[in-house]
């Protein structure tokens, strides 16, 4: 049976409207079920094509300007990759190698980051990697990274907040062997849904891109740009991949009958094993894969729910995704096979094995007061106006284009040690995917026992994580450590680390560590960054 029922012109009559957003709540019929309106069908990004030279995929992104009417007959001024809002999803393989052309078409400069790949610094998109109105930048590099979800975004300094508000992200899906193998539902925009979840404010129906003020809460919910966002699914386990595309807000993400689901993901790569759970916390940046149980035929709506975790400026409860089983798909299955039992394989570190613990202090530390400095604390999107002009600092330090933070040796498997005394800010890490020791002495829960790249480090948490720093060394551009609360990122919540190989240095190899680099050699320059005939003088940490 197919319960999609389309919008008839006479319940146009049954919706409402919120007064101050102007956005629609979706109509009700008089038996009760809830209209699926067309106008708010859940957008799939498109799979991006990609042309095969040389053995290698050469994929196009253009960053532009667009219009979207979120809310039908009002548009909205938006950007977006390859179209008006979001991005089309980059899907590779392990073992790939991609080219990547990427025009901008804005009148502004920008940078494109590979969240969660690892890749040489020279292609990550860095604020070093500005690509000027009307330039196209060239990023290659191999796939090396296993199954899971990614995604890219600008990450210009100071204007990161500011292009992903306006429109600029999407999704970059890496497959494998192993995943391909797996029993877990992968068709692509049929049991394999991504879903991007966006937190903005509406005012009468326009989408507000200002972000003047604090940092940023919306109200509103937009799932892959899409406002009331309903799909239609086949009524069997279905699998969510799930990003936390928000500015600041913090989601407890679960289902509004409180229905067990499995996560099988984190931001890099499957868990070992399905994890159960009815709530997943998930902060800015972070990518999570679940599987829902639908062949029970009821609807199920993913929504964010009160949660304890959060803090006050995340909390609300709000409807992300309603999900619509149809029994007559040839995909329906009213006995679905299990989940299976082992998904991945994770080698783990020991905490022997690290050659560094390097400590991350987050503002003050922690301590047993709260530091004042940090502008997160009890904030809400009324107070924004007046939070601004404040910077939080890493071990003291907010984030220099010239100063280098942190040296790591090729090779070593290092702890980093992250402390907090603020409120919740979630760090992120360049180059590597780590995995977590423990918060407090605490070793993870499942949900985050895998691959990592971003982790969420609360009020008085000390959070340790283990990695190896391997194949890319003494690149000329740093690699970015940072806060992925955007606006605390863009306030200078940042640091820079360059991986070197010490024997390669040694055989003449030239080195970021010879402290000097021309400023001519960046392809594009930040506005303020001088005159480009400077050499640029990178500084060391004393050591
Ligand atoms: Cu998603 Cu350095 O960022
Ligand atoms: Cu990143
Ligand atoms: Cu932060």
């Amino acid at each position: 049976m197919n319960r999609l029922t389309i919008l008839s012109l006479l319940s146009l009559f049954l919706i409402s409207c919120n007064a101050s957003t102007g956005v629609p709540s979706p109509a009700v019929n008089s038996d009760g079920t809830v209209e699926l309106d067309p106008h708010s069908e859940l957008t799939i990004p498109p799979i991006l094509d990609y042309t095969i030279e040389d053995g290698q995929k050469i994929f196009d992104l253009v960053l532009q300007e667009g219009e979207v009417e979120f809310v039908e007959g009002i548009p909205s001024a938006t950007m977006g990759f390859n179209g008006d809002f979001l991005g089309p999803t980059i899907r590779v393989d392990a073992g790939d190698d991609v080219l990547l052309n990427v025009k901008n078409d804005l009148d502004q400069a920008t940078t494109v980051h590979w969240h969660g790949l690892h890749v040489p610094a020279e292609m990550d998109g860095t604020p070093h990697q500005l690509i000027g109105a009307g330039e196209t930048w060239q990023s290659y590099y191999p796939i090396l990274n296993e199954a899971s979800t990614m995604w890219y975004h600008p990450h210009a300094h100071g204007t990161t907040a500011q292009q992903v508000t306006n429109g600029l992200a999407g999704l970059y899906i890496i497959e494998d062997e192993n995943s391909k193998s797996l029993d877990i539902p992968q068709t692509y925009g049929v049991d394999d849904i991504p879903v991007i979840v966006q937190d903005k404010i509406f005012d009468d129906g326009v989408m507000s891109t200002s972000i003047q003020g604090g940092v940023f809460y919306g109200d509103t919910m937009l799932t892959n740009g899409t406002l009331n966002a309903w799909v239609q699914v086949p009524a069997k386990q279905v699998r969510l991949r799930i990003l936390n595309g928000s500015l600041a807000r913090i989601y407890s993400f679960g289902f509004a009958d409180g229905r067990e689901f499995y996560q099988i993901a984190t931001d890099g790569g499957l868990l070992e094993t399905p994890a159960p759970m009815t709530s997943l916390l998930m902060a800015t940046g972070e990518r999570a894969e679940i599987v829902v149980d639908l062949s029970d035929g009821e609807e199920a709506v993913l929504m964010t729910l009160d949660d304890d975790r959060l803090p006050g400026t995340s909390g609300g409860e709000y409807n992300i995704l309603r999900l619509v089983p149809d029994t007559g798909h040839d995909l329906a299955d009213a006995d679905p096979s299990p989940l299976p039992e082992v998904l991945n394989v994770i080698e783990r570190w020991t905490e022997d094995e690290a050659d560094v613990v390097r400590p991350l202090v987050l503002a003050g530390g922690v301590s047993e007061e709260p530091d004042p400095t940090d502008l997160y604390i009890e904030m809400d999107h009324d107070d924004q106006e007046n939070a601004g002009g404040r910077s939080i600092p890493i071990n003291g330090k907010v984030m220099d284009m010239e100063r280098i933070d942190e040296v790591v040796n090729l090779g070593d498997i290092e702890i980093w040690e992250i402390s907090n005394n603020g409120a919740p800010h979630p760090i992120h890490i360049h180059d590597i995917q780590f995995l977590i020791l423990d918060r407090n002495g605490i070793p993870p829960e499942p949900y985050e026992s895998g691959w990592k790249d971003t982790v969420l480090v609360n009020n008085n948490e000390t959070v340790r994580v283990i990695t190896k720093f391997d194949t890319y060394a003494n690149q000329e551009i740093p690699y970015m450590f940072h806060c992925h609360i955007l606006q605390h990122e863009d306030g200078g919540m940042m640091g820079q680390f360059i991986v070197v190989d010490p024997e390669a240095v040694a055989n003449g190899e030239p080195s970021i560590l010879d402290h000097t680099y021309a400023l001519a050699s960046l392809p594009f320059l930040p506005p303020d960054f001088g005159s480009n005939s400077e050499p640029f003088v990178c500084e060391l940490p004393a050591s």
